[in-house]
């Protein structure tokens, strides 16, 4: 491993704890996972893994319950049924070697860009670090994102795609494994979209972390994503996966990415025919 590449100080330690840890079954793994609200089964016997440093899409139309996975996965939710394991121990709650990332940047207006980036690092269930060491991370991850110089602006100053770059930061200064995303593009604009798209695959490379991207875009899976799974059904399941083998810059790859694309659509589209047969 590059631990080296690993951008704050102290980081090869924690690295090489980790990877010591890791066991064939990944990163993350689920294990039969049932989730109910009231009445209302929402997915039903899903099991899956995440490896580390794996860039994994979770696509699928609206309501499907991909937030609601995700919000077990990240241990903010416990399932009806099934177990969660991360870094080979049961997940219980949110792990600080964890972050999210959401639609809405959700910034503090009346905390500068640095302190919303620093925001959550001193929480208790926080590993304890020092002053010096939590201002490197936060400013190497503010210029990771590109916002050098920003750091004393106000969140009233920015655009949408500036904050949710901070966003980003605020996740890669707690030095995640495992980075879990939901729909964190879906309000930007596409050329924005585009960028933080690029932005994120890079980040999450440099800092050796996992990504688990919630989308309901199919293009912004095929051009983030390692592996997609495809959830639908009613109640919710993994229906298909997909290894994404086309080399990046994916963009540079058209023909690849229309034929997976249009493999992943007809997929999708059997999902919302089943999703629907049977309703009235
Ligand atoms: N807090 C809640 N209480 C009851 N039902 C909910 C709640 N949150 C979501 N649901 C329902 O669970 C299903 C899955 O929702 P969600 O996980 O948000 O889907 P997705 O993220 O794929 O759009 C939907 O039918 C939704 O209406
Ligand atoms: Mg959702």
């Amino acid at each position: 491993m590059n631990a080296a590449a690993r951008p704050a100080p102290g980081n090869a330690a924690d690295a090489d704890a980790a990877a010591a840890t890791e066991t064939s079954h990944g990163l993350l793994t689920a294990d039969g996972l049932d989730f109910r609200y009231g009445a209302l089964p929402v997915f039903t016997e899903v099991s899956l893994s995440i490896r580390r440093r794996e860039i994994v899409a979770l696509l699928g139309g609206s309501g499907c319950g991909k937030s609601t996975l995700l919000r077990v996965l990240a241990g903010l939710e416990s399932p009806s049924a099934g177990q969660v394991r991360f870094l080979d121990q049961p997940l219980e709650r949110p792990h600080p070697r964890s972050a999210l990332i959401f639609q809405h940047a959700s910034l503090l207006p009346w905390l500068r860009v640095e302190a919303n980036a620093a925001f959550g690092l001193d929480f208790r269930h926080q590993p304890a670090i020092a002053a010096g060491v939590r201002q490197s991370r936060v400013r190497e991850a503010l210029a990771a994102v590109g916002l050098a110089g920003r750091e004393h602006a106000w969140p009233a100053e920015l655009s949408g795609g500036q904050a949710q770059r901070v966003a980003l930061a605020r996740a890669l200064a707690r030095e995640p494994e495992l980075l879990f995303a939901d729909e964190p593009f879906s309000a930007l604009d596409a050329i924005t979209r585009a960028e933080m798209q690029n932005l994120l695959v890079d980040v999450v490379h440099r800092w050796h972390a996992a990504v688990l991207l919630v989308t309901h875009d199919i293009d912004e899976a095929i051009l983030v994503a390692d592996r997609i799974l495809l959830m639908g059904g009613r109640p919710g399941g993994i229906l298909a996966e997909w290894t994404v083998d086309v080399p990046r810059p994916r963009e540079d790859h058209p023909g690849a990415v229309t034929a997976l694309r249009l493999e992943i659509l007809a997929a999708l589209r059997d999902t919302f025919t089943q999703a629907t047969a049977g309703v009235d």
